[in-house]
């Protein structure tokens, strides 16, 4: 329940209707601020695991836990209105069995009030998605490259380079498909490939380091603003550089406190003034 409609269902069905249509706008979001000034521009937020690496410094996806992405997830919803807000089911929250998927997309649902939840993986993760479908919780799936796989794969590597592997996300885009998911994220999966995926099924693709042929693009908010300190995947386009304005703000701060010119006038309280506000 937002803004005192049912709207869930809605907004990823609307979401689901954008096939071959205009493309679905979506980027990652993990606090309340960043949350208000997205939603005027966004289709679907999504509350990505990258969380962990991105605000918390771990090293991979790995560092989520189902409490982490709750918190964030509620402060997403605190600052979003309008775009469909999906929350990362982090890894080990859904692998063992359909109970334990449910169990978790449950808690993320509940305690976040969410429009869907995320979860990687194909074939292998088909009766759990097609559970929390059941269930009334809408699911967006995510194939291609999939970080929480990073240990397993041994490094990030694009997908889609042999034909056994094409055929591979062949059947998992299906299996997500069938299972009920309401899109599909392509992670690092060769172009032509990415594209080829979206023209065989039914459901929007959403790409990262796909194709512009998929049905909606994403990317970590961060990176597009060029604030992330570390590596910058090679499919990031950064469209504006926070790093420098925020390094040369704390640069002028600290030669004003330094040389006592801050704070100023306009900066402090008079004992006389009954105008002055906090
Ligand atoms: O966690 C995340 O940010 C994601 C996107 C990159 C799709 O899964």
């Amino acid at each position: 329940m937002r803004n005192g409609l049912s709207c869930r269902q809605d907004q990823c069905e609307t979401i689901r209707a954008r096939k071959g249509g205009v493309p679905v706008v979506c980027l990652t979001a993990y606090t309340y601020p960043v949350a208000r000034l997205l939603d005027d521009h966004v289709d679907l937020l999504l509350v990505g695991d990258s969380v962990a690496m991105v605000l918390h410094g771990h090293k991979t996806t790995l560092g989520a836990s189902l409490e982490m992405m709750i918190a964030h997830g509620q402060a997403v919803m605190r600052g979003s209105s309008k775009a469909c807000v999906v929350v990362d089911m982090p890894a080990g929250s859904y692998e063992t069995s359909a109970a334990q998927a449910l169990a978790s997309a449950r808690r993320i649902s509940e305690e976040t009030g969410c429009e869907a939840v995320k979860l990687e993986g194909g074939v292998e993760v088909a009766l759990q998605i097609a559970a929390i479908v059941t269930a009334g919780i809408p699911v967006m799936g995510h194939i291609g490259l999939q970080p929480q796989s990073v240990e397993k794969d041994g490094g990030y590597k694009i997908k889609g380079r042999t034909p056994e592997n094409v055929a591979a996300l062949m059947r998992d885009a299906d299996a997500v498909a069938k299972a009920g998911a309401f899109s599909l994220v392509i992670e690092g999966t060769v172009e032509t490939v990415a594209a080829d995926l979206t023209r065989h099924i039914t459901i929007p693709t959403i790409g990262i380091g796909a194709s512009r042929d998929c049905d909606g693009q994403i990317l970590v908010i961060d990176d597009m603003v060029g604030l992330t300190v570390d590596r910058v995947p090679k499919f990031v386009k950064e469209y504006a550089d926070l790093r420098s304005a925020v390094a040369d703000a704390a640069a002028r701060y600290a030669a004003e406190v330094r040389s006592r010119t801050f704070p100023g006038p306009g900066h402090v309280f008079s004992a006389a003034s009954d105008k002055d506000k906090a």
